[in-house]
């Protein structure tokens, strides 16, 4: 039987959400309607990511857990997709051979058809070859939104940068991008749909179009900046090495584009940026920093940190604590090296343990926590402008649930344009509790500062999702 309802448990990136939308989209064309828990799904499919150990570990882990559901529902078809699926097949249906069906990071597109030839008996389906379907940038139109204020579109996919920790060229593949009219037109579909915010995704955003000759990467930000009725315009991930001056000037030429950039240096010490294959050394990173703040003074910059690479030494680690006490980051994302095998750093001798890996995590983690806090702190008592994308995971500011003043004492969540989380309460009386600020700019007063979030009170609501294009007012 053909499922009629789905479950989609996406484990990882950026990339891995989009994956899913398209994989939710492919779906619902043939009938297929989400189910809000795996119980009650008639198809389950686990998005796997291959990135780091951790990951990989908790995409086992689920499939575990449902070997039981499998048996009590025996009709139930179970996918593996994603990273894992596209270089472990055999390691997945020999651990758990209860999957029905295995299908690789090129296959994503025709999922529909993979599932309908489950259901009609054909398991296990493994599809896991490598070569890219025509339709791989398929079109997905507006429909994907649901309501959304902020979507992720790709623009590429692979990477041809090799780091030698890193998977990704190995499961995704060469670097492709894809046309920019293409990209263009699902990006209007999106905005048509009540989108406010895109963020174009590729593992390396700045050779967008080299090798298709697609036009370069900010000529492309150009024109997704003159899309009508988008509010706001940003991109991950760029590498340092190709953050051309080009991309730099973007920052303060396209107003719709966001004060942030995700700008991974995964170490401070030129020796290990060198073992890493990263091609660029400490002082060239910090002069593109540099550069960046000089084009636009109030830009957040996040990053991403490995400690433990091999061969680490104690001096390398101090080198990457000094760089950031001085790079004065806006977030930082920190991970324990872990081998890939198929990353040619396996192979690297001066192994670090995982005690001293973990030490040299929380150290780092530490000093960040309090670079965030202070430089949160330094917002309390300003007003920012926030694109309102729901409620807050906390929802309810301490006002009960709901009793007599419904939305206006919600907690609502949004993220100023350098990208910081903003939960903020609404006690205006005369705001509408019928009508969602979800999707509308709202200034907001900060009142309080977190590590990891802000916390305030609505000022004024610029705009709301529905307010007609002409009408809409652009972020601050
Ligand atoms: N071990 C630890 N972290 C890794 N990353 C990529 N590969 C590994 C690995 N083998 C991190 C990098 C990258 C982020 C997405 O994941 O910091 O920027
Ligand atoms: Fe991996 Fe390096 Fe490519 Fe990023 S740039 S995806 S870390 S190989």
């Amino acid at each position: 039987m053909v499922p009629k309802s789905y479950y989609i448990k996406t484990i990882g990136c950026q990339m891995n959400i989009y994956d899913s939308e398209r994989m939710a989209m492919g779906l619902a064309l043939m009938g297929c309607e989400p189910a809000p828990y795996p119980e009650e799904a008639d198809l389950i499919i686990v998005n796997t990511c291959t990135i780091r150990f951790k990951a990989e570990h908790k995409a086992f882990s689920f499939l575990g857990r449902l070997s039981g559901l499998k048996r009590k529902k025996p009709d139930l078809i179970l996918g593996v997709g994603g990273c894992v699926a596209q270089q472990e097949a055999e390691k997945i249906l020999s651990r758990s051979p209860f999957v029905d069906l295995v299908f690789g990071t090129y296959r994503v597109d025709r999922l529909p058809e993979m599932v309908k030839r489950v259901a009609f008996g054909q398991r296990p389906l493994i599809d896991v070859s490598p070569v890219e379907q025509a339709g791989a940038f398929g079109l997905m139109e507006g429909a994907r939104a649901g309501g959304r204020a902020a979507c992720f579109v790709t623009i590429m996919q692979g990477c041809d940068n090799f780091c030698s920790y890193c998977v990704v060229p190995y499961v995704r593949g060469r670097e492709r991008s894809r046309g920019q009219e293409n990209i263009l037109k699902e990006i209007q579909s999106l905005v048509d749909s009540g989108v406010r915010e895109i963020t174009l995704l590729g593992q390396n955003v700045n050779s967008y179009g080299k090798k298709e000759r697609a036009g370069s990467f900010p000529q492309l930000l150009s024109r997704v900046n003159e899309i009508d009725g988008l509010e706001r315009l940003r991109f991950t991930t760029s590498h340092p090495r190709d953050l051309s001056d080009e991309l730099i000037e973007s920052f303060g030429m396209l107003e719709k584009l966001c004060n942030h950039i995700h700008l991974p240096v995964q170490s401070g010490s030129d020796r290990i940026l060198r073992a890493m294959h990263r091609q660029y050394s400490r002082r060239q990173y910090l002069e593109r920093l540099k550069k960046l703040r000089y084009i636009l003074p109030d830009i957040a910059v996040t990053t991403d940190i490995i400690v433990g690479f091999p061969g680490e030494t104690r001096g390398d680690f101090e080198e990457t604590l000094d760089l950031v006490g001085h790079a004065d980051f806006d977030g930082l994302f920190a991970f324990t090296y872990s081998d890939r095998s198929a990353a040619p750093a396996v192979r690297l001798p001066g192994k670090i343990s995982e005690k001293e890996k973990n030490e040299r995590l929380q150290k780092l983690l530490a000093l960040q926590e309090q670079i965030n806090t202070d430089k949160n702190q330094a917002m309390i008592g300003s007003t920012v402008c926030i694109l309102v994308e729901g409620f807050s995971k906390k929802q309810h500011a301490g006002c009960g649930l709901l009793d007599s003043a419904p939305a206006c004492r919600m907690e609502w969540s949004g993220r100023t344009t350098t990208n910081k989380v903003v939960n903020f309460v609404c006690e205006d009386p005369t705001v509408d509790p019928n009508k969602s600020l979800t999707g509308g700019m709202v200034q907001v007063k900060i009142e309080k500062a977190f590590s990891h979030s802000l916390w305030g009170r609505l000022v004024r609501i610029e705009s709301r999702a529905s307010d007609s294009k002409g009408e809409r007012n652009y972020a601050a």
